[in-house]
């Protein structure tokens, strides 16, 4: 079922968080409607000067008590356990992904494909396959927001968080910001743009980009000297980054962190903060010569060191 006045249900959560939509409107609206009804039918019955019984009676009811206690409890822990299943599917992605990075930035998304295509305001995704974004922002906080999809994540600075969805429908939608985030918050967005599969490959391949996104990653790598230290070759001890993304690595302050997206940036930008077990922390920060963009790029190399 789908009133008009909703936008399209595009991806395979879009049934889901309706069919929850629908059912605590209906329950919420029952509800609202009975007591509504009881107000105006006593408000008419006990009129002033009507002839009605005004005893005030002291029996209790305990069917009535036991019902309106024990009912609504129950309907509310129904609604509890189905919406915590249609949350958690939003957190447990499937393994195979499209990895697609988003960078929000005052007032505009960049997208970063793993081919090296960029693009702005504009997200090309292919129908049926789950698509997994990794969200940052250069400096404020914005929100991904892709109403046809049922979708919508906080996007912060300094930090990655993760969104995955599959398309259903062929089509462009809207994509908003949902965080109010300065002066053009308001034209902040652009659209979604779901291709069949064999379309996307040719937008994908159209791109003209010389580099994927991990090469660029390995060039920066170079740039900046990183390969000086972090190389079996290197006089310089410093941890080896094959194998890094994923793993656990022990801190130096007996603690032990998963390697992810977040840990990896810190280790580039505040790399005191978390200091590997057995090593110096003689890492300098390279806070003022990386930007976003350049950062998700090394991630992406890093990444790519990885074998399973
Ligand atoms: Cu970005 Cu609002």
């Amino acid at each position: 079922m789908r009133i008009a006045l909703f936008p399209a249900e595009a991806s395979t959560f879009a049934p889901h968080s309706d069919a929850l939509f629908y059912a605590l409107l209906i329950i919420t609206g029952t509800i609202a409607a009975v007591v509504a009804i009881i107000i105006v039918t006593f408000a008419i019955k006990y009129r002033a000067g009507s002839k009605v019984n005004r005893e005030f009676s002291r029996r209790p009811r305990i069917d009535i008590e036991v019902t309106w206690i024990v009912l609504p409890l129950l309907i509310l822990i129904a609604v509890f356990f189905w919406s915590s299943d249609v949350f958690s599917t939003l957190y447990k992605p499937p393994q195979q992904m499209v990895s697609i990075y988003v960078i929000g930035k005052q007032w505009m998304w960049k997208i970063e494909h793993q081919n090296g295509t960029r693009e702005i305001n504009q997200l090309h995704v292919p129908l049926g396959m789950p698509i997994q974004l990794i969200l940052t922002s250069q400096d404020v906080i914005h929100s991904f927001y892709v109403p046809a999809f049922r979708i919508k994540q906080d996007v912060l600075p300094g930090r990655y968080t993760n969104l995955w969805f599959t398309a259903t429908q062929i089509g462009n939608f809207s994509l908003f910001c949902a965080e109010f985030c300065g002066t053009d918050h308001a034209q902040m967005g652009g659209n979604v743009i779901v291709l069949a599969p064999a379309e996307y490959g040719k937008w994908l391949n159209q791109s003209g980009a010389d580099l994927n996104l991990s090469q660029r990653g390995f060039e920066l790598f170079k740039q900046h000297g990183c390969n000086e230290c972090h190389d079996r070759q290197s006089t310089v001890r410093a941890p080896l980054l094959n194998n890094i993304y994923g793993s656990e690595v022990k801190l130096d302050n007996g603690e032990s962190v998963i390697a992810d997206e977040t840990y990896l940036r810190d280790s580039m930008l505040v790399p005191n903060k978390q200091v590997v077990a057995d090593y110096k922390p003689i890492m300098p920060s390279f806070k003022d010569q990386l930007n976003e963009e350049e950062i998700v790029a090394l991630i992406a190399y890093m990444k790519e060191t990885t074998q399973p």
